[in-house]
């Protein structure tokens, strides 16, 4: 049994996925011949307690895709409802232009992550990858983590118009 042929189109689609709300993330990894590659993902969501798992997927063009399929660790960063600027930043450029001027650590397992206030991050263990579709399904297993009180960004229909501090692209 296979499905049958969408009904819509893309953009149709896209708007009704964009219904969804979610929050915004910086994934953030170490590449082995250059330095660190990052970029922002809302896809991502928890899948198990006991492991702790999450997931998140990345598009099949992604230029970090090769760092992000063959690095051991990767840390997310869940951003702060002030942190739209941040969101913007990741999303376009290069990597260089991305952290420039940005101040860096590393978390316990040594992967490089914003060494910038947020609301939560998660330093994985890159557990799984499964391609389907225009994108690859990241499956973290989270080794550390921590949380703030911080009101996280929220993203919906394309803006961060549900954030109190927000609002607008
Ligand atoms: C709010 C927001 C959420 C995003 N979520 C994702 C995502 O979940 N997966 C993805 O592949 N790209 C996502 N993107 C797009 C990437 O951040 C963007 O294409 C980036 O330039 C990719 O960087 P790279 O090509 O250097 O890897 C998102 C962008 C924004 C602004």
């Amino acid at each position: 049994m296979t499905a049958t042929a969408p009904t819509f189109d893309s953009p149709f689609f896209r708007a009704a996925l964009g219904r969804f709300a979610t929050g915004v993330t910086i994934v953030t990894a170490q590449s082995s011949a250059h330095g660190p590659v990052g970029l922002t993902v809302s896809s991502f969501n928890s899948v198990s307690l006991s492991p702790p798992l999450v997931v998140w997927s990345l598009s099949n063009t992604s230029l970090s895709l090769s760092t992000l399929e063959h690095c051991d660790r990767y840390v997310i960063q869940v951003l702060g409802a002030d942190q739209i600027a941040l969101a913007n930043r990741f999303a376009r450029g290069s990597p260089a232009e991305r952290f420039a001027g940005l101040p860096l650590s590393r978390a316990p397992g040594g992967t490089p992550r914003l060494d910038l206030p947020c609301a939560a991050w998660f330093e994985c263990f890159n557990r799984s990858r499964y391609k389907e579709g225009d994108h690859v399904i990241f499956v973290g297993e989270v080794e550390h983590c921590a949380s703030s009180d911080a009101l996280p960004l929220v993203y919906h229909a394309g803006g961060y118009d549900l954030t109190p501090t927000g609002g607008g692209k």
